[in-house]
């Protein structure tokens, strides 16, 4: 099979299975399954993450329901269980099909003198949400006598579990109720062997064969399993068997690839990652409900399965040019929850509506005051990104408008216009007048550098702050001149006519970030400049232990000019046009060796703003870090004591965005789209789809030139060619 369309591994070491189990992930939306081996268990990261289903065991962190796991496979020899971390190993590989969305693996173990070869295969429906199917096949050099079992393992992996409590069970499926009353039922069906015992302990529930293997006479079975919960509506059914599941599992794919596969020419390396890439996003997108992404996808429960900015800051632009229905609901996701973000602002004594730093499916916030642990002491640390992180509000006002302004789809404008306002709304209430500056100014605020808490007026979040403001107005006008009733009822919801003169005025007077005239720089926040100016390794040599968190109170790069992820910068990228080309320059060149990219958050923003400069070749080496983020796992697993690891389903957009809005200069001309060719030197030719309000595109990009030409939906197209 073509490598550009393969992720692969052939080592098995167990210091790789949590890693591994990101890596080779997955999924269709509705949940997601980890790249774990068949004979695993809990104790090995294996989970079913399901989206937008949560619960709260004691009085641990709220987080997402894992299912139980419905392929546990276990073979046994004389007895003794046959796996990676018990019998030795004689070849191996697991592999990731990226264009069918199926996980392999095929291990040939010695067992006792034997060659026994465990081979499965396993995919999550993209046909249908419930549906899982798996393919085992096992094959020896000799006769060998085995038992085999199949079961549906209720032992899941949990950080804050247990979640569910077993209603029902039987050899074949179980109903299971979480602390909150939430149901989760798993029915199975297994074709290809027949006979067997029944196996149904209190974990463990399935089926045990003892089989007589013949050389080289492989032996196989089947297993569908279908997972719903008490959130679904309708009951799914089984397809006939494997192969029609897997059709019509291809389809779905091929169709999703025709629409959103982007090829480079000239760079494998950056082929395959980007693939990799926006295969992570194509697993995670749902299709089902008005949803959004956790920032760790639906590969376990870090961070406690949240939403956060990412969606709208990263992912986003993805899904807006590849999948609008998509792009469509994480947006009324946001809007559905703003009665709790109303209700944050309240409880923080604003007006409008403060988002959920970690929303959870109704917008309630997961975040712990408390959010991580000193390493020194054990004792929790209090940190403020729930509290003073206001930039989330407009973050979201910013995605919901430029979405808009994208898609042309007015549905955006009415549902989301009430959000835009009420952030507008936040803002306003959060800020201080200054009278003596004549100026409002916004005060003890967390921007998205975390490692300095409680900052007085950071430049990225004065002009989110700003635009939302001037949003606010530009989008009631609109809605006030294409639906005067729909404007009638957001200024009801919102009492808009009277806060409409208080918004004007922030708008034209809330204190934004300006470029020092010599040098071009801006502040990240006042006083910023006055910060120990020391660069990232001498801070990190200050570390002390290697979990330390590095902000906070007394953290090592709390008190120096060192910062976590991308700021100012980020500030430029996204309002590029408002600054001279030795502005932008000056601060990425200022602030890059300052950065420590300690969230993957980080290295695509650098790297879209070095394309914006006209920089690729500084730009390459931010891409790659941002799209080989979940191939090589080198990003960090915990902080300050506490889990983060996972997928980055943020850093592969970002890096869907570098190549796409970077390299290829694909930006939005009032509802147009254009490109513009600045490819790194040793690419020759990009090519991608991307829709427009309703109009498919090609688009072909090579060192010189940059051309979209219209076309027919590439997905309708697959559709003809399989006709
Ligand atoms: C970053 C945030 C990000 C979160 C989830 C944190 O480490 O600082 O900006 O939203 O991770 O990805």
């Amino acid at each position: 099979m073509d490598q550009m369309w393969q992720v692969a591994t052939t080592a098995w070491e167990p210091a790789a299975i949590v890693g591994n189990g990101n890596k080779f992930m997955i999924g269709n939306g509705y949940l997601g399954y980890r790249g774990t081996l068949d004979e695993f268990t809990a104790e090995d990261y294996v989970a079913v993450n399901l989206l937008g289903l949560y619960d709260q065991h004691g009085d641990a962190w709220r987080e997402p329901v894992n299912a139980p796991n419905p392929f546990f496979t276990q073979v046994q020899v004389a007895g003794q269980p046959v796996g990676v971390k018990t019998t030795p190993v004689l070849a191996h590989r697991q592999w990731l099909d990226l264009k069918q969305a199926v996980h392999h693996r095929k291990t040939t173990f010695d067992v006792g003198g034997a060659q026994l070869t465990v081979a499965s295969a396993r995919f999550a429906s993209g046909a249908d949400d419930h549906l899982l199917a798996q393919r085992v096949t096992l094959t020896c050099d000799q006769a060998l006598t085995i038992t085999l079992t199949s079961a549906i393992d209720l032992n899941v992996w949990d950080i804050n579990g247990p979640h569910l409590t077993p209603v029902t069970t039987t050899a074949t499926g179980a109903s299971l109720q979480t602390g909150e009353g939430d149901t989760v039922q798993i029915h199975t069906h297994i074709a290809g062997l027949s006979g067997g015992r029944q196996v149904t302990t209190p974990t463990l529930l399935g089926t045990k064969w003892t089989l007589s293997l013949q050389p080289g006479v492989p032996v196989a079975f089947e297993k569908m399993a279908l997972i719903t919960t008490s959130h679904d509506v309708g009951q799914p059914v089984f397809p006939p068997d494997y192969a029609t599941a897997l059709q019509a599992h291809s389809q779905a794919w091929q169709r999703r690839w025709a629409r959103s596969d982007v090829v480079i020419t000239g760079d494998e390396a950056a082929q395959q990652a980007l693939r990799y890439s926006i295969y992570q996003l194509l697993l995670l997108a749902p299709h089902h409900l008005e949803m959004s992404i956790p920032a760790r996808g639906l590969s376990g429960q870090t961070y406690k399965g949240a939403v956060f900015w990412d969606t709208e800051m990263f992912m986003l632009p993805f899904f807006n040019y590849t999948d609008p229905q998509v792009a469509s609901k994480l947006l009324h996701y946001r809007i559905k929850t703003l009665p709790a973000a109303r209700a944050k602002a309240q409880r923080y004594g604003y007006d409008g509506a403060f988002y959920a730093w970690e929303s959870q499916e109704d917008g309630r916030d997961g975040v712990s005051d408390y959010n991580v642990t000193d390493v020194f002491s054990g004792r929790p640390m209090r940190t403020y990104f729930g509290d003073k992180q206001i930039h989330i509000s407009g973050d979201i006002a910013l995605a919901l408008w430029r979405s808009y302004q994208q898609t042309g789809d007015e549905a955006l404008l009415t549902d989301g216009a009430a959000v835009i306002v009420e952030s507008a709304k936040f803002y306003y209430s959060y800020s201080y007048w200054k009278p003596d500056k004549k100026r409002f100014e916004l005060l003890d605020v967390l921007g998205p550098d975390e490692y300095h808490e409680r900052v007085n007026n950071n430049a990225y979040t004065n002009k989110l702050a700003q635009e939302t403001a001037k949003l606010a107005l530009t989008a009631m006008a609109r809605l006030a001149t294409v639906d005067p009733q729909a404007y009638a009822a957001v200024c009801a919801q919102t009492d808009y006519p009277q806060w409409q003169a208080r918004i004007e005025a922030f708008a034209a007077q809330l204190k934004v970030p300006t470029p020092a005239a010599k040098t071009h720089l801006i502040a990240q926040f006042d006083d910023y400049f006055g910060l120990e100016d020391v660069l990232v390794p001498a801070v990190r040599e200050r570390l002390l232990k290697p979990n330390e968190y590095w902000g906070g109170a007394y953290g090592v790069a709390a008190d120096t000019q060192v910062i976590k992820q991308a700021d100012v910068v980020f500030m430029l990228q996204l309002f590029a046009q408002d600054y001279t080309i030795e502005t932008l320059a000056a601060n990425w060149r200022y602030y890059e060796p300052r950065t420590e990219h300690g969230s993957s958050l980080s290295a695509s923003v650098y790297a879209l703003l070095a394309t914006q400069i006209g920089a690729s070749d500084w730009a390459y080496p931010y891409f790659m870090k941002s799209a080989t983020v979940d191939l090589t796992g080198e990003t960090k697993q915990f902080a300050g004591g506490v889990y983060i690891g996972g997928t980055h389903p943020a850093a592969n957009a970002g890096a869907w965005q570098a190549v796409v809005q970077g390299f290829c200069g694909l930006t939005d001309d009032h509802g147009k789209p254009q490109v513009h060719a600045r490819l790194p030197q040793e690419w020759t030719q990009v090519s991608f789809c991307l829709q427009q309000r309703g109009q498919w595109y090609r688009a072909l990009v090579t060192q010189k030139t940059a051309t979209l030409t219209p076309i027919a939906d590439p997905a309708q197209e697959e559709d003809h060619g399989h006709a």
